[in-house]
C-alpha cells in the first residue's frame, strides 16, 4: 500500500519526469539496433517512395525509445495530430484471438497482446505516461492537437498532468465517447463511456468543424426560414457541428471491422478526429497503435502516419490490415531483438522460368515451418494443438511472406506479399510471382512472419 496520497506523489512524478525528458531530448539515441524493411502493397506506387522522404512508418518497440529515435530523426514539431489510446490501468493482461487452420477448421489460439498491470499501481502508470506525453509534445507541430483516450480510472489524474505539460490554456475539450455494450451492475450505474482529452500545442491549431445529423423534435420538419432540413428513414433532421458527446458503436462481435484485438477502436471514431484536427498530407501519429485503426483511417483520408506498438500481435494485425487496405508504401522498423528467430521456413522447390508469354516467373514450393514451441509464451492448454499443427500442417502458422525479387542488399523492398485474412486462413504451399525484375535479379529475399509475430528471413542467391 502506498503511504502518501496520490496528490502528495504528483510533484515527484512531475519533477522526475521533467528531468528524464530533459535527458532524453539532449542525448544521442542509444536505444537498440533498428531493423528496417519496406512493404509496398501497390507496386505501381514505387515511384512515390523515391520522391518523398517521409514515408509512412510502423515501429515495433517501446514508444519511449521510438520517440527518442523520432526526435533524433528530425520529427520534432512535425506531427499535426496525435491520437493515443494507452492502457487504462484496468489490471488486466490482454490477449488477442488468432484463428489457425487445423484439419480444415479454424481453431482459436489466445495469444498475449499487452499488459495493463502495473507494479506500483497508479503512481507507476502516471510516471510512465508523464514522460511519454512530454515527448509527444516535442513531436507535435505548432498547429498540432493531441487526443488522449482514457476512461474513468485515470482521466482526472491524467488531466492534471496534461494541464501541466500542455498548459491549461491549451485544453480544448473533453470528448465523451458513449457506446452501447453488454453488461450492467446492480451496485453502480453501467459504465458506458470513455473520455478523450484534447489539447492543442498553441492557439494556432488545425480545426475543420465536422457536421452530424440532429433529428428534429418528433422527427417532423420545423420549416424555419433559412434552415436547411433533410429527411431519411428515421425522420427530418438538420446538420449541426459536432458536440463533445459522441455516440458511436463499439467494434462489436459481429462487426466487419473486428480483427480479434480486444481493445480495437472503431474507424468512425478516428475518422471524426482525423478529419477535424488534420489536413490532407498532415502527419498523424499514434504511439499505442494496437490494431492500427489510426493509420488505416489516416491512410483512407490521404494523411501520412507514424504508428508505434511494442506488441508482436499488434504488428501482425497492422501489417495485414494495411496490405488488405492497399495502403501506400510503408516502412516497418523493429527495435531490438523483439521477435527472435525461433521459427524457420524450409523451401522444397524453387525455379525461375520464362513462360510461353515471355514473362519471368518465380515458383516456390514451401515445405514446412519449424517453430520452437518451448520458446513461445502460450497458455499450456494450446500446447497439444500447437504440436498437432506443427506435425500435420505447420505452414498454417505462417502469417505473412514478403518477397523482394531483386534484393540489392540494403533495405528490402517487399513488393510481393502473401498474407492471411479472416477469409483465407493459410498462405498455401505454392507461391507464384510474375515480375520482369526477375530477369536481372541476383538475390531474392523472403521475409517471414508467423502468427505470433516471430520474424525470420531467407536469402536465395541466384
Ligand atoms: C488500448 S490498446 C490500443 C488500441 C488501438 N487504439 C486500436 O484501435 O486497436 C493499447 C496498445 O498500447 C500498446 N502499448 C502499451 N504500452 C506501450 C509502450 N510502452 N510502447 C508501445 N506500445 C505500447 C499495447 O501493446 C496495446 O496494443
Amino acid at each position: 500500500m502506498r503511504e502518501l496520497s496520490l496528490i502528495d506523489c504528483l510533484p515527484e512524478i512531475v519533477n522526475n519526469g521533467r528531468n528524464t525528458v530533459k535527458n532524453i531530448i539532449n542525448r544521442a539515441y542509444y536505444g537498440p539496433e533498428v531493423e528496417k524493411y519496406r512493404i509496398i502493397p501497390n507496386h505501381n506506387k514505387m515511384e512515390i517512395i523515391s520522391k518523398d522522404k517521409r514515408i509512412n512508418s510502423f515501429y515495433q518497440g517501446d514508444n519511449l525509445i521510438v520517440m527518442e529515435k523520432l526526435i533524433e530523426d528530425g520529427y520534432r514539431d512535425k506531427i499535426d495530430l496525435i491520437y493515443i489510446d494507452p492502457p487504462f490501468l484496468t489490471n488486466v493482461n490482454y490477449k488477442g484471438k488468432v484463428i489457425v487452420e487445423n484439419e480444415s477448421k479454424g481453431e482459436i489460439i489466445e495469444y498475449f497482446a499487452y499488459k495493463d498491470t502495473w507494479d506500483g499501481g497508479m503512481v507507476t502508470y502516471l510516471e510512465n505516461l508523464y514522460i511519454r506525453l512530454s515527448l509527444m509534445k516535442e513531436l507535435l507541430s505548432p498547429q498540432g492537437t493531441i487526443y488522449v483516450h482514457l476512461d474513468f480510472r485515470t482521466v482526472h489524474y491524467v488531466k492534471v498532468l496534461m494541464d501541466e505539460i500542455f498548459g491549461e490554456e491549451n485544453f480544448l475539450n473533453e470528448i465523451i465517447w458513449a457506446y452501447k455494450s453488454g453488461g450492467s451492475s446492480r451496485r453502480y450505474y453501467a459504465r458506458k463511456h470513455d473520455n478523450i482529452l484534447v489539447y492543442t500545442k498553441t492557439k494556432d491549431y488545425i480545426f475543420n468543424p465536422q457536421l452530424e445529423k440532429s433529428y428534429n423534435r418528433d422527427f417532423k420538419p420545423y420549416n424555419f426560414k433559412g434552415v436547411e432540413e433533410f429527411q431519411d428513414e428515421i425522420g427530418w433532421y438538420t446538420m449541426v457541428r459536432l458536440k463533445d458527446v459522441w455516440n458511436i458503436n463499439m467494434v462489436g462481435r459481429t462487426s466487419k471491422e473486428r480483427l480479434g484485438y480486444s481493445t480495437q477502436k472503431p474507424e468512425k471514431l478516428l475518422e471524426r478526429i482525423i478529419l477535424t484536427s488534420s489536413n490532407e498530407n498532415s502527419l498523424v501519429g499514434d504511439f499505442f497503435a494496437g490494431s492500427g485503426t489510426t493509420g488505416i483511417v489516416a491512410e483512407k483520408n490521404n494523411r501520412k502516419w507514424v504508428m508505434v506498438d511494442k506488441g508482436s500481435l499488434s504488428k501482425t494485425i497492422i501489417n495485414n490490415r494495411l496490405i488488405e487496405n492497399k495502403s501506400s508504401p510503408y516502412n516497418i522498423y523493429i527495435l531490438g531483438d523483439l521477435n527472435k528467430e525461433i521459427g524457420k521456413l524450409f523451401i522444397k522447390k524453387m525455379d525461375i522460368i520464362e513462360n510461353k508469354e515471355g514473362e519471368m516467373e518465380l515458383n516456390l514450393e514451401l515445405d514446412r515451418y519449424e517453430l520452437d514451441i518451448d520458446k513461445i509464451s502460450i497458455d499450456k492448454k494450446y500446447i497439444d494443438l500447437m504440436k498437432n499443427i506443427l506435425k500435420n500442417n505447420s505452414l498454417a502458422l505462417l502469417d505473412f511472406i514478403g518477397i523482394d525479387v531483386n534484393y540489392q542488399g540494403n533495405t528490402p523492398n517487399l513488393n510481393w506479399q502473401f498474407y492471411r485474412t479472416k477469409e483465407k486462413l493459410t498462405l498455401g504451399r505454392n507461391i507464384k510471382i510474375k515480375d520482369p525484375n526477375l530477369r536481372e535479379s541476383e538475390m531474392i529475399l523472403l521475409k517471414i512472419i508467423d502468427i505470433f509475430g516471430h520474424e525470420s528471413k531467407i536469402l536465395l542467391k541466384l
